[in-house]
């Protein structure tokens, strides 16, 4: 068996792995990390064990390395009460709320694009900028400190995955500082009685446990950063992939342009086919046996959703990005208790962005195929060169 998620082949593209993985490795055990973790990859697998929260514990994290529980990055109660809380953000209602800001900063991004030379970044100019707007927005940050915020949204998702993630250790504790005088003003504002903004950070500052107490710091603190690393990065990705993917062949690009409804189905594909978030680990709670090979207690496993997306028993041609695709349950935002809150959110700011460019950029095509983000378990472009004239 060769694969390995770090190998430079799998790495500059993960589907490369995926073959090997289905048909003779169900069950693989990665040694090259530390600590030493294990990848199931068949879609049948990944069911079973999202679903065996009791087996398959979130208590140490979803990363590769254990942390400490704190937020929603643990097992219920204490996942069940945050994930309670923050769906109230979430609801069809909220989400309907969205849908103006969000065509609106989509049309002004690509306004802006529209002065320049006639060629511009798709990742620079649009997919990055437009989630991190969004959710600074929710969560209260204030503009001027928008590229500040992105940085350290980039920091904390590669200290995740780096060989040492101490390098990055100055600049998470000042992006801590910063969201801890942030949360705490407002918690402050909170419980002085002043008029506070609806926001989502109203509404985790604002927390209180069942004896009435605010909920600790460092929860409160844990759930911010998730949302903001969640929806960040995942959603840039989304946008930059699919539309990736439509001007590698220009077909796909011209029938969104013909008919702009597709958008919802090519975002879909582009989840299945090219999921921003490759795998999530769980942590064993006992000595597990699957497929013959026992997996000890208390050990990392990769849930690797890519994979499992190319499953040729539930996918039908699972190689091919196939637009008209009949839709199915794909893996891309996990799937039981700890499923992606922010799933409608990154849907629905990535059909009005590809609706919005297919409406006002119709002949754009695709300058180069730019390069990777770096964190492994992560898949999306960092550049994407395209020229709309
Ligand atoms: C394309 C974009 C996105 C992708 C691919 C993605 C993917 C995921 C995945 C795979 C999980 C974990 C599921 C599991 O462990 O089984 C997750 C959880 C989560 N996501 Fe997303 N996500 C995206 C966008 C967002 C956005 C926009 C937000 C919020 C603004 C968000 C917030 C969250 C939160 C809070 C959780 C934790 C849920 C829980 O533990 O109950 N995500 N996401």
């Amino acid at each position: 068996m060769t694969w390995s998620p770090f190998t430079p082949g799998v790495l500059a593209d993960p589907a490369n792995g995926h073959h090997e993985l289905l048909q003779q490795c169900p069950v693989h055990r990665c040694a090259e990390f530390d600590p030493p973790f294990y990848t199931l990859s068949l879609y049948a697998d990944l069911e079973n064990a999202l679903r065996d929260i009791e087996t398959y514990s979130s208590q140490y994290g979803q990363g590769p390395r254990f942390t400490d529980p704190t937020g929603m990055l643990c097992d219920p109660p204490q996942h069940t009460f945050f994930r309670k809380l923050l769906q109230q953000c979430f609801t069809p209602a909220a989400m309907d709320a969205l849908r103006e800001p969000v065509t609106r900063l989509a049309h002004e991004l690509v306004d802006a694009a529209l002065t320049g030379p006639g060629t511009f970044d798709l990742h620079d100019d649009v997919a990055f900028p437009l989630p991190v707007i969004i959710i600074a927005d929710l969560l209260g940050v204030p503009k001027e400190d928008l590229e500040q915020f992105k940085h350290w949204s980039d920091v904390q998702v590669a200290a995740m995955g780096a060989e040492d993630p101490t390098e990055f250790m100055d600049d998470q504790m000042a992006f801590m500082a910063y969201m801890q005088g942030h949360m705490m003003g407002r918690r402050q504002a909170i419980s002085q009685g002043e008029d506070v903004p609806e926001d989502l950070l109203s509404l985790i500052a604002g927390a209180r446990s069942e004896e009435g107490e605010f909920v600790p710091e460092s929860d409160a603190l844990s759930v911010l950063n998730q949302l903001l690393v969640g929806g960040n990065e995942t959603t840039t990705s989304l946008m930059t992939n699919a539309v990736w993917r439509l001007l590698e062949e220009p077909s796909r690009w011209q029938a969104l342009v013909a008919n702009p409804d597709l958008a919802e189905a090519v975002v879909e594909e582009s989840l299945r086919y090219d999921p921003p978030v490759l795998g999530l680990w769980r942590n064993t709670t006992r000595p597990v046996e699957v497929h013959g090979e026992t997996i000890p207690e208390h050990t990392k496993v990769l849930m690797n959703y890519a994979a499992a997306n190319r499953d040729a028993s539930v996918f039908e041609r699972p190689d091919e990005f196939d637009m008209h695709r009949p839709r199915k349950r794909h893996m891309s935002f996990g799937l039981g208790v700890h499923f992606c809150l922010g799933a409608p959110m990154a849907r629905l700011e990535a059909e009005i962005m590809l609706q919005v460019l297919a409406q006002r950029m119709p002949d754009l095509r695709l300058l180069d195929s730019g390069s990777r983000i770096a964190p492994f378990f992560l898949w999306g472009r960092n550049k994407l060169p395209v020229a709309w004239r």
